[in-house]
């Protein structure tokens, strides 16, 4: 059952292994005083993510849990008892680039979000942006989705498409799909608080 709208803001956590601009524009789009919600954990794989000092910088607490070589049991143990403990109510993964087991996707259903640069089902996995220039396609763009046991194949919430122009390498590509991502993830986020979007229920 959907649990959207609360009659609280929610409390939002972002898992990030990287740069962290997803997190930032989640950060902007809901600070501390919205009505809606707002992001108050952020977990990191990785101790230099970026992301986690933007969480400090931001008031945010920001803890860093190593994957284990060999194993990520010990890495979904740890995050899901902080998940617990901050009373999270929606995961939202932001550049997150491990895939999460069948048994924690399971324990969160459709409270765990994801962002992709790409139009799902097109391009999933690692790179999406160089399979769109190897494809020869001529628009790609971004997707926001729960999460499901697949690797990037959970019931879609938005999308927003990108022109691939002449002349684009990765980099420019991977810009243009960027500036869409930093739009539409916060414009689901708000989507699944109000209660709008649920898996099952297609938008
Ligand atoms: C974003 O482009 C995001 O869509 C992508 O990683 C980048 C993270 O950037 N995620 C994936 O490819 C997941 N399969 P950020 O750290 O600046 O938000």
């Amino acid at each position: 059952m959907n649990p959207f709208p609360l009659e609280r803001p929610a409390r939002l956590a972002v898992l990030a292994s990287g740069r962290g601009s997803n997190l930032e524009a989640l950060l902007k789009a809901f600070p501390p005083d919205d009505p809606l919600g707002r992001v108050v954990l952020v977990v990191s794989d990785r101790r230099q993510a970026l992301a986690l000092q933007k969480a400090v910088q931001a008031g945010v607490e920001a803890v860093y849990i190593p994957w284990p070589k060999g194993g990520r049991a010990q890495f979904e143990e740890a995050a899901l008892q902080l998940l617990q403990a901050h009373r999270i109510d929606l995961v939202l993964l932001a550049g997150f680039m491990r895939l999460l087991s069948p048994g924690f996707v399971a324990a969160w259903p459709g409270r765990i979000l994801n962002i992709h640069p790409s139009l799902l089902p097109q391009f999933p996995g690692l790179h999406a942006q160089r399979q769109a220039l190897k494809a020869g396609v001529r628009e790609t763009g971004c997707t926001v989705h729960f999460v499901d046991e697949g690797m990037d194949t959970g019931p879609i919430i938005l999308q927003r498409r990108v022109p691939v122009l002449p002349g684009d390498t990765e980099e420019s590509l991977s810009a243009r799909i960027l500036a869409e991502e930093h739009q539409a993830y916060p414009e689901a986020v708000r989507r699944v608080l109000r209660g709008e979007a649920w898996p099952g229920s297609r938008i």
